[in-house]
This record gives C-alpha cells, sequence and structure tokens, in this order.
C-alpha cells in the first residue's frame, strides 16, 4: 500500500476540471516530484493531502485513511505528521525567523516553552540557519527565507513533507542547495517527500521518481532515467519545452 494514494480525483473549479482521474501514490521514504505546465492542478493537487481541497469524485489516501472522509481526530493526527511549505513561503515579516519555524508547534501541539526550543533549534541547524535565528525575514536572502520556511515544514517531526515550488525564484545555485537539502532530510530523518516543482533538470537529479501532469491526469509516472527515456509524446514534448528547444 502506498503512503499516499490518489485514487480517480476529479476536481472542477467553475465548471472546469482541474483533477480529471488523477491516480498516482507515493512509497515510503521517497522523494517523489510533480512537474507540468503553470495551471495544470499541481498545488490543488498538494492541498488535497492535507484537506485543504477536497476531490468532487475519488479518493486520497494517507497510510490507508480516507482524508476527505476521516474524523476530526485522524485529520489532526494526518495534519500533525504532512509538514507543508507553500508556494511563496510565506513567513510573517514581523516575526524572527525562530519565531517562525516554532508556529506550527504553537498552533496545535501545546507543547511546554523548553520543547518548543528544543524542536526549533533542532529544525533550524537541519537547515543550517541556526545563526539566522533572531533575524526577521526582511533581513536574510530568497534561499535564507526558503530555508526558513523548509525549517517551518520539517519542525513538528513530520515524516512526510509536501514542498509547493521551494526552488522558485531562486538563482540556479541557490536552488542547487535547496535540492539538496531535500534530499538530505529525506535520506538523514527519512523524510518522504513530495515535490511540486518548475525546476525539471533538478527533479531529474534529486527526485526518485516524477510525475507528469497534464489536463488534469498522470501522464507518466518513473524514475528520472525512464522519463529521460520516456516515448510518450506528451513528456517528450515536455522535456523540450523545458530546455527551451520548442
Ligand atoms: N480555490 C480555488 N477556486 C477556484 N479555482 C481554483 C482554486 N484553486 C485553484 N484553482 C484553479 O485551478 C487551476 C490549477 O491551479 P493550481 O494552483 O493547482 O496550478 P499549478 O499547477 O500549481 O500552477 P503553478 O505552476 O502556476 O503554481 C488554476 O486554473 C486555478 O485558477
Ligand atoms: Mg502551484
Amino acid at each position: 500500500m502506498s503512503l499516499i494514494s490518489f485514487e480517480n480525483v476529479v476536481k472542477e473549479f467553475d465548471g472546469r476540471k482541474v483533477l480529471d482521474g488523477l491516480t498516482f501514490g507515493v512509497e515510503k521514504g521517497e522523494v517523489f516530484a510533480i512537474v507540468g505546465p503553470s495551471g495544470t492542478g499541481k498545488s490543488v493537487t498538494l492541498k488535497h493531502i492535507v484537506r485543504l481541497l477536497t476531490p468532487d469524485s475519488g479518493h486520497v489516501r494517507v497510510d490507508g485513511v480516507d482524508v476527505a472522509e476521516c474524523s476530526s481526530r485522524q485529520l489532526r493526527k494526518i495534519r500533525r505528521r504532512v509538514g507543508y511549505l507553500f508556494q511563496g513561503g510565506a513567513l510573517l515579516a514581523w516575526k524572527t525567523v525562530e519565531e517562525n519555524v516554532a508556529l506550527p508547534l504553537k498552533e496545535c501541539d501545546c507543547l511546554p516553552d523548553a520543547q518548543v526550543a528544543k524542536r526549533v533549534a533542532a529544525a533550524l541547524a537541519a537547515v543550517e540557519l541556526t545563526d539566522a535565528a533572531e533575524k526577521f525575514p526582511s533581513e536574510i536572502s530568497g534561499g535564507m527565507q526558503k530555508r526558513a520556511g523548509l525549517a517551518r515544514a520539517i519542525v513538528r517531526e513530520s515524516d512526510v513533507v509536501l514542498y509547493d515550488e521551494p526552488t522558485s525564484g531562486l538563482d540556479p545555485v541557490t536552488s542547487v542547495t535547496i535540492n539538496r537539502l531535500i534530499k538530505k532530510l529525506n535520506q538523514k530523518l527519512g523524510i518522504t517527500s513530495v515535490v511540486v516543482t518548475h525546476d525539471l533538470q533538478g527533479a531529474l537529479m534529486f527526485a526518485d521518481r516524477i510525475l507528469l501532469l497534464k489536463d488534469g491526469k498522470a501522464v507518466e509516472c518513473s524514475t528520472p532515467a525512464e522519463f529521460a527515456a520516456s516515448d510518450n509524446k506528451d513528456v517528450k514534448d515536455f522535456l523540450a519545452a523545458m530546455k527551451g528547444e520548442m
């Protein structure tokens, strides 16, 4: 059984099917990349995993539990184990890095302050941001802001993290650093990672499998080597577009 599974998921907005029978599974411990043109429903897909959206039909399951139909207690459990790096990062400007990272803990876990401080310190160390703990978002670089977002996504000791465009807006060198960090968190902490990205080159390097989303369906779901060698026309078109050959 896959850790996360989408089974025939349909989601419509204003009469338009954004997801149209989407089926795929993410295995425990893998780095799973989701790629596809802008507006194809990549962010919408991630939102279904923690019930920020629910399917019109079909099923989304985490560890066998149907996310849309489970009890609020089960949903809390799922949200606790699934960290989320939102598109755009969304750090609060008036809070320091460490205060931002502590937010998910303050929201719902009722941990004693000493425990909060310990977990925040561990999360900041994991993304190599210990020295910036007391800085405000406006005082650090874009890459550091992304890393602060990453620390916030893992601070609840989640074993699954959803990353929505973790490298968008970053220069190629900083993007590589972030991709390496995602891989490191995956390998050292065993975090199952679902990464929505425009960075196909990065995905080909760091992902265990890549899903191409088009017209609300999974066009291809395969290892980087299989993906790069695929005969599927949509995959070839996408690869060519990414190389700027079209
Ligand atoms: N809550 C919503 N209400 C109405 N329409 C929505 C909602 N959320 C998403 N959509 C629409 O669904 C489509 C897919 O959106 P989504 O954000 O998933 O795209 P995406 O693949 O993440 O694109 P990008 O690469 O630009 O981030 C878009 O047309 C968007 O306008
Ligand atoms: Mg998006």
